[in-house]
């Protein structure tokens, strides 16, 4: 069962398989930023954490939107590095969608989903919580998974994100005080629940 869940969204980042593995952080929208942050999901020193799940919700043109999912208990094919990942999703991207999803490899999956559907679909299995630097500390929450965490980009949540993550019940929890990566406020939230946990 995935205990926890990331969303992330990519404002800019494309929903094209039609990009260089050469140009990663120029050529696709800043679909290096997500690419970090599936490195931080789900990799563990020697093994992988096989209870978390990553959705990268792609704004970017030119098929916006396209969610992008990547579950741990399933994953075969994941390497660390930036660019085997992101020749997998530019593999997945590259598959047409018929109907509301589409399989492409072990663990992974794309659907044309929007953020509201994604959010609402999490809100069923979990409790939403946004990841906002004005939000209440993480270490005063008392979380529990199920956890669906939601952080945005390079870029601030919209005003319409605010009202959907509002909608969907969501806690906005800080992790301190100062503005960090997206991919390393994962690090941190998987680090508060496994001293949680231990
Ligand atoms: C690099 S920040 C982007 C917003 C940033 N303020 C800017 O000006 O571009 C990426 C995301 O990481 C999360 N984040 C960054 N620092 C955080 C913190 N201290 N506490 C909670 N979430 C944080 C938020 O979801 C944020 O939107």
């Amino acid at each position: 069962m995935t205990m926890r869940r990331f969303i992330i969204i990519g404002h800019t980042a494309t929903t094209s398989g039609d990009f260089s593995l050469n140009d990663l952080s120029g050529a696709t929208g800043r679909l290096d930023v997500l690419l970090r942050c599936v490195n931080s999901a789900l990799f563990l020193s020697h093994e992988m954490r096989r209870d978390t799940e990553i959705r990268l919700v792609l704004l970017g043109p030119p098929n916006a939107p396209k969610t992008i999912a990547l579950n741990g208990a399933e994953m075969k094919h994941l390497n660390p590095d930036e660019r085997s990942t992101a020749a997998l999703l530019k593999a997945a991207l590259n598959k047409p969608i018929f109907g509301s999803s589409v399989n492409a490899g072990a663990g992974i999956s794309v659907s044309r989903a929007t953020f509201k559907v994604i959010l609402a679909n999490a809100a069923k299995d979990s409790k939403i919580i946004a990841l906002k630097e004005d939000g209440a500390d993480i270490r005063a929450a008392g979380l529990a998974p199920p956890l669906t965490f939601v952080l945005s980009d390079n870029r601030e949540f919209s005003d319409d994100e605010l009202q959907a993550l509002k909608d969907a019940g969501a806690e906005f929890i800080s992790l301190g005080p100062k503005s960090l990566l997206a991919s390393h406020c994962i690090v941190l939230v998987h680090n508060e629940l496994d001293r949680k946990e231990s």
